[in-house]
């Protein structure tokens, strides 16, 4: 196990009850009282009924019969492992967080994940990946949730629940749909042409990662920093790992799925077992802070865009190791509690409408998932800083509550006077012009191109790859019903180019497509996106 948490006091919870192993030379009930028998119940004579009275047999059932939580409602697949970021110091021109000033290091929580399978599926599904990192910062909590592929499905959160169930199991026969009947996959994505991008993303390789410890990771939106002298610059933030990108092929995947399903989890775990510690640097592609916020007429509110690293390079700002594996799989991997809320001083989000969503969905999501309001007191969720937030009682409150005022402002106990100018506080409101002089449900124009980024990524890849591309999307619409849905998803297909749509159209034996906009040949590629040509792993 990584480095103990420690109380808001900064004392270690190595004894807390929670994490303290369950091994001894006796059993107890959950009381701790001595145990003396387990395999059988208190009953009535022999050959008769079970008494109630038998209080152990009623504790060992009721606990099993509560043993499950609700899964995640997406990622609910995962794997994670501990470890420590160590920053360069190259951030420090940009943000004020004090772990990311030179030579900080700060313990981490990783949790990997497929978005669609349940619990219970197979590691490598052609899926996007999690990529979630909880940094138990001095300063707080800093949680980069993000996946590992640069750009998302849709660009308004409102559209969430929408993409989420036409990826899901089919509700009349819980069959998935994106791995059998694929027609709610594809229907969604050729309705939502803003989708094409990343489905582009996950027909490619990028979709079948050979390891978690060989994928990218990207915060996908843009985020705020915000320096010591108030100075602002737009980022986006990139994992690169020191092993390389590399994927397996579709055939290695079905095959791992039949033969492992646990093929990524026992990876990562083996990995850290035998001392290969997985190793990422973290860098950031920086932009100004500009009052229209697009850069190079990328829109960067607009989440289905990424900027190719030609046009904006990536700066390391540090490095992550993993290097012990979780004790409790459902204590830490399944109670973490990543949100993209959780943030420090110098780092603030932008007015992306899907990052906005977000700051809303998480903390919602796991008010029901983890039972109550205080999941933050979870020993995997506490932050390594004082805690003193004033927030009271709730199921499973455990924490010391403070003195008798626990309200601001108040007179009794100091009250903890803000002060305007404190300079270690987070959540500096930059202060923004906004245009909007009235409320709207639009779109920007600069929302509106939906194909062009899709080409970029596609032109970017080696024949090889594109050949991947090509297998991918003939075999997954292949396993579309309707024959409408596969016509209009190709037919989005000629938008983003000519040749990969007469393949995918002859592979399915329908009439070559038309584009219906421009074709986008002044598309450069983007040579940093292409996976050949990178180092096997040692
Ligand atoms: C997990 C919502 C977009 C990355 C989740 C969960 C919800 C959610 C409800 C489950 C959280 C839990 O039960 O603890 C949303 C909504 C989105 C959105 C409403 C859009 C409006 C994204 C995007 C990314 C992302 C764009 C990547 C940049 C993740 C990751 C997890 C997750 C990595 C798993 C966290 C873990 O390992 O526990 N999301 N999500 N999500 N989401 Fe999102």
């Amino acid at each position: 196990r990584g480095p103990a948490p420690t109380s808001p006091t900064g004392a270690s919870l190595e004894v807390d009850p929670a994490y303290a192993a369950q091994h001894g030379e006796y059993l107890t009930t959950a009381g701790g009282t001595r145990l003396r028998e387990t395999d059988i119940s208190l009953k009535a004579g022999p050959r008769g009924p079970i008494l109630l009275r038998d209080h152990h047999l009623r504790e060992k059932i009721t606990h099993f019969d509560h043993e499950r939580i609700p899964e995640r409602v997406v990622h609910a697949r995962g794997a994670a492992a501990h470890g420590h970021f160590e920053a360069n110091g190259a951030a420090e021109r940009l943000t004020c967080a004090a772990f990311l000033r030179s030579g900080a290091q700060t313990p981490v929580f990783l949790r990997f994940s497929n978005v669609v399978g349940s619990r219970g599926s197979m590691d490598t599904a052609r899926d996007t990946r999690g990529f979630a990192t909880k940094f138990y910062t001095e300063e707080g909590i800093f949680d980069l949730v993000g996946n590992n592929m640069p750009v998302f499905f849709i660009q308004d959160g409102i559209k969430f629940p929408d993409l989420v169930h036409a990826v899901k199991p089919n509700p009349s026969n819980e069959i998935p749909q994106a791995q059998s009947a694929h027609d709610g996959f594809w229907d969604f994505v050729s309705l939502r042409t803003e989708a094409q991008a990343h489905t582009m993303w996950q027909m490619s390789d990028r979709g079948i990662p050979r390891s978690y410890r060989m994928m990218e990771g990207f915060g996908v939106h843009t985020f705020r920093l915000v320096n010591a002298e108030g100075e602002t610059a737009l980022i986006k933030w990139h994992w690169k790992p020191a092993f390389g990108v590399h994927s397996l092929t579709w055939e290695e995947a079905q095959l791992a799925a039949g033969n492992d399903p646990d093929y990524h989890r026992r990876d990562l775990s083996d990995a850290i077992e035998t001392g290969a510690f997985p190793r990422w640097d973290l860098g950031v592609q920086v932009f100004p802070d500009t009052e229209d916020q697009i850069f190079e007429g990328i829109d960067l509110l607009d989440p289905t865009k990424f900027v190719p690293e030609e046009l904006a390079p990536v700066q390391i700002i540090g490095t992550m190791t993993l290097d012990a594996n979780p004790v409790n799989y459902f204590a830490e991997t399944e109670q973490v509690a990543f949100h993209p809320g959780h943030l420090v001083r110098g780092i603030d989000v932008t007015n992306d409408p899907l990052l906005q969503a977000r700051l809303f969905s998480y903390i919602d999501t796991q008010l029901t998932r983890l039972g109550g309001p205080n999941f933050e007191q979870i020993p995997i969720n506490r932050p390594h800083a004082p805690v003193n937030d004033m927030l009271r009682d709730g199921f499973h409150q455990s924490g010391d509550q403070g003195g008798a005022a626990p309200y601001h402002p108040n007179s009794l106990d100091g009250g903890c006077p803000f002060l305007a100018d404190d300079t270690s506080a987070a959540f500096i409101d930059v202060p923004e012009k906004l245009a909007a002089s009235h409320t709207v449900r639009e779109q920007p124009a600069s929302f509106d191109d939906h194909f062009s980024q899709a080409t970029l990524f596609y032109r970017s890849l080696s024949p090889v790859e594109r050949e991947h591309v090509a297998q991918a999307y003939s075999f997954e619409l292949g396993k579309c019903f309707e024959q409408a849905v596969k016509e209009r998803q190709v037919s989005h297909l000629a938008n983003i180019d000519d040749e990969l749509a007469e393949r995918v159209a002859a592979a399915l034996g329908i009439p070559v497509p038309k584009p219906t906009v421009p074709p986008a040949t002044d598309v450069e590629a983007s040579p940093a996106l292409s996976q050949v040509g990178e180092s096997w792993p040692v």
